[in-house]
């Protein structure tokens, strides 16, 4: 297994195209960081929310996990509590040992925009997060929340885009690039997934430099995770040693880019 030094406080967030992989792969790229012993907060901003699937918990125990109040001001500048405290207070743990924060649920129809769900998750990557390794964003597809005013990712360090092999994930990863680009956000990867021939893996390799977006690592279609998906055992098997090496070129691309400091 590479290992991997994670700067202190580096923020990750995983965007893409609806469908892609997103939840999957934030799953697990936060139970690696949590197997090499990170303490890694994992923030599922879907107002679908399934990041707690991903990470062990059953769907009542995901359902159970409190929603983060909304437009809060984190951090002591404004009196509002710390991203300490609000992990603290609505931060559960999972089986796969990330601590899960939800940000967002549509309980009902008609309940409004999320704009304000989003807006405490930007503040709250905003402070310090000094006690934290990893915060991973598990992001709702579109890009409204990655716009110049009020992006829910603007305090990251790294996005990684999730691409399928398909001309229109590619083109949401261009656009992604864009709008990262325009808040500042250094480091954009593309994480492809499902791969299902050599032809697929070629597809990422001359779409994505077309695009200009590196690509950190591609993992392939994989029975097992359909599988695991319909006998609801999502982030509780051991993953197979190919998706464990895509997982580790992943992580070690991210740190090669923020080896130098994340925690801006
Ligand atoms: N590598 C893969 N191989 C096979 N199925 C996958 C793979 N990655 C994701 N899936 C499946 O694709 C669907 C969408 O994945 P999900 O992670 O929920 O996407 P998103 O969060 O981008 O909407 C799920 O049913 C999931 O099980
Ligand atoms: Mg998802």
């Amino acid at each position: 297994m590479t290992t991997v030094i994670t700067p202190l406080g580096v923020k990750l967030g995983v965007v893409g195209k609806g469908g892609v992989g997103k939840t999957t792969i934030a799953g697990l790229l936060a139970r690696a960081y949590a197997g090499r012993g990170s303490r890694v907060v994992a923030i599922d901003t879907d107002s679908n929310p399934n990041l707690g699937l991903s990470l062990g918990l059953s769907l009542e125990e995901t359902e159970a996990v409190p929603v983060l109040p909304r437009s809060v001001i984190v951090g002591s500048g404004g009196g509002g509590p710390s991203a300490r405290e609000l992990i603290g207070e609505y931060g559960r743990a999972t089986p796969a040992g990330p601590t899960l924060l939800s940000a967002i649920r549509v309980a009902e129809a008609g309940a409004g925009c999320t704009c304000s769900g989003h807006a405490t998750v930007r503040n709250l990557l905003a402070d310090a997060l000094t006690d934290v390794e990893v915060t991973l964003v598990d992001m709702e597809a579109g890009l409204e929340h990655l716009s110049r005013s009020g992006g829910t990712l603007a305090y990251a360090d790294v996005l990684l885009v999730v691409c399928e092999p398909t001309r229109k994930s590619i083109l949401t990863a261009s656009r992604t690039a864009a709008l990262a680009a325009e808040l500042g956000i250094a480091h954009v990867f593309a994480v492809g997934n499902k791969a299902r021939s050599a032809a697929d893996v070629a597809y990422f390799d001359e779409a994505l430099a077309q695009e200009g977006i590196p690509l950190a690592g591609v993992l392939a279609y994989d029975e097992a995770v359909v599988d695991d998906d319909r006998e609801g055992s999502v982030g509780l098997r051991p993953v197979t040693d190919d998706v464990e090496r895509v997982v580790a070129e992943v992580l070690a691309v991210v740190e090669a880019a923020v080896g130098s400091g994340g925690n801006r």
